[in-house]
């Protein structure tokens, strides 16, 4: 059922295949590094073409989660699962739990949570094999649960930081395009109106805009795409927020946009490297993402390790004084923000080194 490569010196340290005909798990684990702790990273259950589809996503978010986890100063490695969805008809929670057993066999160089395609309840079956996941149900006041809340704080404190450093004003003085009202877009909505912001909003489920233009005074967009421009990254705002899928930051979106800061949840937000470069060329300020949206994993860290909300809250504080340094980073070695904030993960990774003192990394 398991296959594991070893790479001793390289990265990753270890590739998992997973194969069960019986229970239908197919995919893999990529332990990415192991170097700052255990490997911490959700599981994807999506629709792959084929294994080499698969095996390149799942190298690609492991490595994300260790730059992730690393800046959000977390006692925690990267890593990531991603399983195929089975063609023919399976039983669900089998199948978790079979997934389960597999992490057990790992004897915690891995711990799973929730991705795109899994949920709480899914997170509930792997559980009953191991103990080496988090992303269950909150118990006895402990952290758990969605970690969406706190993934919206992060956002939003850092977003402060941002419109200070490149428009020397406050969120109240500031419109904020935000492109997604889901779990993170709505909640950060409620808290940049909260603090006066205008808002500007765009999702494909008309619902929810229509409860944001109700709740916030919102103005709403069109999430149309046009040429892979969307309409809500060229609205006449201060801020632009991507906090719906990856990928908002393309050459043509740079070229299109009005914003003079981006900031938001998405993940993998920036098409390619060459893209910060052009942001920067612009005169925006893009904060990058990992660094910004480490909220929901701080929560769900805190669930695994034990820590108590007091904890959440005191790292979640912590990412608008990490975005500072990064900005100040870039400015010093005259590189984009995107860039100094991947030279201060690789180096914490690298020396195995918790981002406590911030001000020393
Ligand atoms: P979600 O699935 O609850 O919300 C996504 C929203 O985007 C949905 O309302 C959807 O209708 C909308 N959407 C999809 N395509 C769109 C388009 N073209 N234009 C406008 N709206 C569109 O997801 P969630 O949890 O709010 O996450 C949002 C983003 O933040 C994702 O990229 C996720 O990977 C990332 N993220 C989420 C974290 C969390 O704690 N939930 C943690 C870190 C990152």
């Amino acid at each position: 059922m398991l296959t594991i490569e070893h790479h001793p010196e390289g990265i990753p340290e270890k590739v998992v295949r997973l194969s069960d005909p019986e229970s239908g798990l197919h995919g893999c684990i990529v332990l990415h590094s192991t170097r700052l702790g255990p490997a911490a990273g959700g599981c994807r259950f999506w629709h792959y073409r084929d294994d080499g589809e698969l095996n390149r996503d799942a190298l690609r978010l492991a490595e994300g989660m260790a730059m992730k986890n690393a800046m959000a100063g977390l006692p925690l490695g990267g890593g990531k699962a991603v399983l195929q969805v089975p063609e023919g008809p399976y039983d669900r929670g089998e199948m978790f739990r079979a997934f389960g057993r597999a992490i057990e066999m790992l004897a915690g160089e891995y711990v799973t949570a929730e991705d795109v395609g899994t949920t709480v309840a899914d997170m509930e079956q792997v559980a009953r094999s191991t103990s080496h996941v988090a992303g269950l149900e909150p118990q006895d006041g402990r952290p758990g649960g969605d970690p969406s809340p706190w993934t919206a704080l992060g956002v939003f404190k850092a977003m402060e930081v941002a419109v200070r450093h490149r428009l020397g004003r406050d969120l109240a003085d500031v419109t904020v395009a935000v492109q997604g009202l889901g779990n993170v877009g709505y909640a950060l909505c409620e808290l940049l109106h909260g603090a006066g912001a205008r808002l500007v909003v765009a999702d494909t489920r008309s619902e929810v805009v229509a409860r944001a233009a109700s709740n916030f005074g919102a103005m709403v967009v069109s999430s149309a795409s046009h040429g892979g421009v969307s309409e809500i990254g060229q609205v006449a705002a201060d801020v632009w927020a991507p906090c719906a899928l990856g990928g908002a930051l393309s050459s043509q979106q740079v070229d299109a946009l009005k914003a003079k800061v981006v900031c938001g949840a998405a993940n993998n937000q920036l098409v390619d490297m060459d893209v910060a470069d052009k942001i920067v060329a612009k005169g925006v300020l893009y904060a990058p993402d990992y660094l910004v949206n480490a909220g929901g994993i701080i929560n769900v860290a805190a669930e695994y390790l034990g820590w108590d909300e007091a904890q959440v809250v005191a790292r979640v504080n912590a990412i608008p004084e990490r975005l500072e340094q990064v900005l100040d980073l870039s400015v010093r070695e005259s590189v984009s923000p995107a860039h100094a904030a991947n030279i201060v993960a690789c180096q914490l990774i690298r020396e195995g080194r918790e981002y406590r003192d911030t001000k020393a990394a």
